[in-house]
C-alpha cells in the first residue's frame, strides 16, 4: 500500500511513522509513506495556500490550486473518474463520514493507494471536494485545528490491518470493534501487585472458560462504556 499525505505542515509529521507497527510495516515493504508540502505545488510569487472567504466571515480558506496541482502530480489526473484502480482521496474534515474500525477495514482490504489531504483553517475550497476526493472523512465530532491529527489515526489504524503488519504474535482478530465489541481486560505478570490479585480463571489453563470469562468480560465493558454498541444504533462495527 502507498499512503501519501498532503499538508501545509509537513513537520508534524517528522517522526510519527517511525514508530512500532508503522515502523516495521515501512521497513518490511508493506507499505510507503510520504508526505508532502501543499505550498511546495504552489505557483503564485507569494506561494500563497490560503485565502479569505468569498462571501465574508472568520478565518481562512485552502486554496484550490495547489491541492490540484499535488493531486495531478500524484495521480497524473484530477478527475476522480480517471483515479487507477484501488486509489482514494481522502479528505480529512469534521464534516465527513464517520471513522470507524469498519471504515478502517474496507481501506486495508481495498485500497493500493491512499492520498490524504489535511484541511485546515475554515476549511478547504469546495471544488477540493467536488472534483477529487473520493472519501471526506471525520474521526470524531470535536473540531481539531487541521486534519493532520487524523491523518496519523487514519493511517495507523489502517496499516495495522494489513496483511503480515501485526508479525505472527499478535492479531486483529480480537481487537475492540472487531466483533461489535469492545476489548476484554488484560492482565499480566505479578499475579499479585499490591494486594490486587489477577481474575484466577486467567491463570487454571482452562481455555475454554478462559474464553467465556473473555466474552462476558468483552460484554460488561461495552455495556457500561458503549452502550449504544449493544443497541444497535450506531455499532462503531458497523
Ligand atoms: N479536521 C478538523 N476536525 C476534524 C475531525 N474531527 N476529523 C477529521 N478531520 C478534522
Amino acid at each position: 500500500m502507498k499512503i501519501d499525505v498532503l499538508t501545509i505542515f509537513p513537520e508534524f509529521f517528522a517522526k510519527v511513522f517511525d514508530f512500532g507497527i508503522i515502523r516495521r510495516a515501512r521497513l518490511a515493504g508493506i507499505v510507503e509513506i510520504n508526505v508532502h508540502d501543499i505550498r511546495e505545488f504552489a505557483t503564485d510569487k507569494h506561494r500563497m495556500v490560503d485565502d479569505r472567504p468569498f462571501g465574508g466571515g472568520d478565518g481562512m480558506v485552502l486554496k484550490p490550486e495547489p491541492i490540484f496541482a499535488a493531486i495531478e502530480n500524484l495521480l497524473g489526473t484530477s478527475d476522480r473518474g480517471a483515479y487507477p484502480s484501488g486509489t482514494r482521496v481522502v479528505l480529512l474534515s469534521p464534516q465527513g463520514r464517520p471513522f470507524k474500525q469498519a471504515v478502517a477495514r474496507e481501506f486495508a482490504d481495498d485500497a493500493k493507494h491512499i492520498v490524504m489531504i489535511c484541511g485546515r483553517y475554515e476549511g478547504v475550497d469546495e471544488r477540493v471536494n467536488e472534483t477529487l476526493v473520493t472519501d471526506e472523512i471525520s474521526i470524531g465530532d470535536y473540531v481539531l485545528s487541521g486534519g493532520e491529527p487524523a491523518a496519523i489515526v487514519l493511517a495507523d489504524s489502517i496499516v495495522r490491518l494489513l496483511p503480515d503488519a501485526l508479525g505472527s504474535e499478535t492479531s486483529a482478530a480480537n481487537d475492540s470493534f472487531s466483533d461489535g465489541l469492545l476489548d476484554c481486560p488484560h492482565y499480566t505478570r505479578p499475579a499479585e501487585f499490591r494486594g490486587m490479585t489477577v481474575p484466577e480463571v486467567l491463570l487454571n489453563g482452562n481455555h475454554a472458560e478462559i474464553e467465556k470469562w473473555r466474552r462476558e468480560k468483552a460484554l460488561e465493558k461495552t455495556r457500561s462504556s458503549r452502550g449504544d454498541l449493544l443497541s444497535g444504533e450506531k455499532g462503531e462495527s458497523g
